[in-house]
């Protein structure tokens, strides 16, 4: 069976965008494959956390993988700071990584670019931690959305190089981008992506935990285009946008929501859509605080020490393939 791995920060709160862009193909694609889901708290650490948020924040993201559908008996859920593994091949790759190929990562220039000199080296890191990740696992796909395809690029360069200078090592990730959906725009300014770390955009973002009348308003007061026609059309990237949530949370086709919407104005649709998301993330809501922290426990040890039995294998063998194991007989 072919490996999926994919991750996403605990930090600030998981929104439509994540959801859409990322965890949906995960669940969709759990099946298929021999599934790792991870909760990269490592990678959360780049900017400065609250010790007690972020622990609480890592256990609020492993209800919501269960809550929207990741099964632990056929995904292997963990988080990353449990299998030591990732930080120590870190190191390895970090000695293959060029600081010139990780200076042209966007996220980093624009991570970069706010913070000046004070951006921490870790931020510089952050895509070697991703590609360790993922080259750990032998992984063979990476569902991400496609503010990601960058780092897989990398991720797959460093995997080529590792092989191609030690011998081979790594199986070489394809990134699995969503045709529709892998960029979530804001509700409050469609130029952006919807993000949780952009807190002046709160009003744009649709959270997965979200109350009804916090779903309600953010969509009332949603940004749209000129013009009053309701059509998939990428030149109004506002209607498109909420259309392209409609068509996902619903499943109905674009045909069918054009021709349901026909003649209708604004404010029916953005008030269809806010109940449509409502009954969507009701039943997510209730599994996320029905789930027993004991039993969550459970599946979080369990997760890391299945992770860790094959992270060790494929670290032994970067290990020897470099030289670090063998040199004391
Ligand atoms: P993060 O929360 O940054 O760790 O992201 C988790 C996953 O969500 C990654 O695969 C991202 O590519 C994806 N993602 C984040 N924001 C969006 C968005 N606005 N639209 C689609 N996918 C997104
Ligand atoms: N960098 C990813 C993000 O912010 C999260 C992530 C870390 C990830 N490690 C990964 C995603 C490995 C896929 C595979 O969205």
């Amino acid at each position: 069976m072919k490996r999926i791995f994919s991750g996403a920060q605990p930090t600030g709160n998981v929104h439509l965008g994540n959801y859409l862009g990322a965890l949906r193909n995960w669940v969709a694609l759990q099946r298929e494959y021999e599934s790792f889901f991870c909760i990269v708290n490592l990678h959360a650490i780049t900017f400065p956390q609250d010790p007690k948020v972020l622990a609480a924040k890592t256990r609020e993201l492993a209800r919501i993988y269960l809550a929207v559908g990741i099964d632990p008996n056929v995904s292997t859920v963990f988080v990353q700071s449990d299998v030591a593994e990732h930080t120590e091949l870190t190191w390895l790759l970090n000695c293959v990584a060029r600081m010139s190929e990780l200076e042209r990562m966007t996220q980093f220039k624009e991570k970069a670019r706010k913070q000046q000199e004070n951006v921490g080296v870790g931020v510089f890191d952050y895509p070697v931690l991703m590609a360790s990740d993922i080259l750990l696992y032998q992984t063979d796909l990476v569902p991400v959305g496609e503010d990601q395809k960058q780092h897989l690029e990398l991720t797959r360069d460093l995997a080529i190089r590792f092989n191609r200078d030690y011998g081979q090592t790594f199986a070489v990730p394809e990134p699995f981008i969503p045709k529709i959906g892998a960029r979530i725009m804001s509700l409050a300014d469609p130029a952006k992506k919807m993000s949780k770390s952009d807190e002046e955009s709160e009003a744009g973002c649709i959270m997965l935990l979200d109350d009804v009348d916090a779903v309600r308003r953010k969509f009332k007061r949603a940004v749209t285009d000129s013009g009053t026609e309701i059509r998939f059309d990428e030149s109004r990237p506002a209607i498109n946008n909420l259309l392209t949530i409609y068509h996902l949370l619903n499943d109905r086709s674009a045909e069918e929501i054009e021709d349901h919407f026909n003649g209708q104005g604004y404010a029916k649709l953005k008030g269809e859509l806010a109940e449509v998301t409502i009954e969507f993330l009701k039943p997510i809501q209730e599994r996320v605080r029905s789930i027993d922290d004991d039993k969550l426990d459970a599946i979080l040890r369990q997760g890391a020490e299945k992770a860790e039995a094959i992270a060790r294998v494929t670290l032994n063998h970067a290990k020897r393939n470099m030289g670090l194991i063998g040199a004391r007989k």
